[in-house]
């Protein structure tokens, strides 16, 4: 039997109810499948930020990194600022771990309705592929006459040969593997923002040179937010850089149902470190322990994660039995119109397995 350490880092909010619900679909696939998960629990987050002043301990990447992978709630809580949170645990890790490429599949599933007409399951099918270590998130910049009436903030977008370099390869590669039609769309503001976005064009065009048979667009951002709305179906794999490809998730996941269908792998593709994976969603204090969150974003995020494992079957019999849940109606929580639960959503993906 295949035994599998996991880091689970439930986080806060929603977090703490999503990550149960994986672990228990993992726990039940992997009897199918031989394979068994060690899960590790990190509790890191908000509450640890109220005992000790920080979000996770200064050892938190080197405990990490003993694990094959890790499984990822969500951050945020309304009585901290958002930037001590994130910044204090989310962003180190995806940074600290080198995990370049943040995939974000966005599918219309069977037995759910898009908010845009005429779309039928399966009509809509991409993956944006965001970078995830520098552009607009790099943690650089700083306050100069910080509280004064005079203050300063500055906030710089950093974009390296080698950081474009990468992702946009690994989209490009993606774009080879999967069975759609080999598309790859960048995204960029090389219009207003002359200098990174501009390399990043540039280097899309030379990385292009080396892809024969895959077709090519380049989008500026605004345009790509309508044509997401336009034409979601043209898209096959999107690659973009950090901040626009953060907020085209969210749009991505609202065009194919909800966000709590929306997953997400954090992916160090030379496999130096674990992987990370989680929804894509934050920690929707809105809906908080009241048994209301879809799981399936983070299901679909752990089935990503045993993908990236190796255990293609399970894998497919993971999203098999998410697909399959969908379609009887059993897995539709409120925000697709339903009226499970988390717990029987979960309950309804697992009896599917069988
Ligand atoms: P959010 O994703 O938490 O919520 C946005 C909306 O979607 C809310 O109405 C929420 O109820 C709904 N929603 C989200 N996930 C859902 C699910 N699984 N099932 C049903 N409904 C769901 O975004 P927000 O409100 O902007 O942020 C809340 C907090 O989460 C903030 O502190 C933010 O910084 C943080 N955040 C964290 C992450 C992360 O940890 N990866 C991601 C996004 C936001
Ligand atoms: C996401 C989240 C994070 C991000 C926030 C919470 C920092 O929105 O994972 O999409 O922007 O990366
Ligand atoms: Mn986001």
């Amino acid at each position: 039997m295949k035994r599998y350490s996991i880091a689970c880092v439930p986080g806060d909010g929603i977090g703490r109810e999503v990550v149960p619900a994986a672990r228990k679909v993992l726990d039940a696939a992997g009897k199918r499948f031989d394979a068994s998960f060690a899960f590790t629990d990190f509790e890191w987050g908000s509450e640890y930020y109220f005992r000790h002043g920080v979000m996770m301990p200064v050892d938190a990447l080197e405990r990490l990194r003993t694990h094959d992978a890790i499984l990822l709630g969500a951050v945020g809580h309304p009585d901290i600022p958002d930037h001590i949170t994130l910044n204090g645990l989310l962003l180190p890790i995806r940074r600290g771990l080198d995990l370049y490429a943040n995939v974000r599949p966005a599918v219309l599933y069977e037995g759910v309705v898009s908010p845009l007409a005429g779309y039928a399951a399966g009509a809509i099918d991409l993956v944006i592929v965001r970078e995830n270590t520098e552009g607009e998130y790099a943690p650089a910049g700083g306050f100069v006459h910080h509280h004064h009436p005079a203050e300063v903030a500055v906030q710089t977008a950093v974009f390296t040969r080698h950081g474009c370099e990468r992702v946009i390869r690994f989209a490009f590669d993606l774009a080879r593997r999967r069975a759609k039609k080999g598309r790859v769309t960048s995204i960029t503001k090389s219009n207003a923002q002359g200098y990174g976005m501009v390399l990043w064009d540039r280097i899309f065009r030379e990385v292009a040179e080396e892809y024969d048979g895959i077709e090519t667009e380049s989008l500026l951002v605004d345009a790509a937010a309508m044509e997401f709305v336009r034409r979601p179906e043209s898209f096959d794999v999107v690659v973009a850089s950090n901040l626009f490809g953060d907020i085209l998730s969210d749009l991505a996941a609202a065009v194919t149902g909800s966000i709590g269908l929306a997953p997400s792998a954090n992916l160090d593709p030379a496999r130096q470190s674990p992987s990370l994976f989680e929804p894509v969603h934050g920690s929707a204090p809105n809906i908080a322990g009241q048994g209301l969150a879809n799981p399936l974003a983070a299901i679909l995020a752990a089935a990503m994660m045993t993908e990236h494992l190796e255990e293609r079957g399970l894998a497919d019999a993971i999203e098999t039995a998410v697909r399959a849940a969908l379609i009887s109606g059993a897995a539709l929580t409120r925000d697709l119109g339903g009226a499970a639960s988390t717990a029987s959503a979960t309950a309804a993906v697992i009896a599917a397995l069988r």
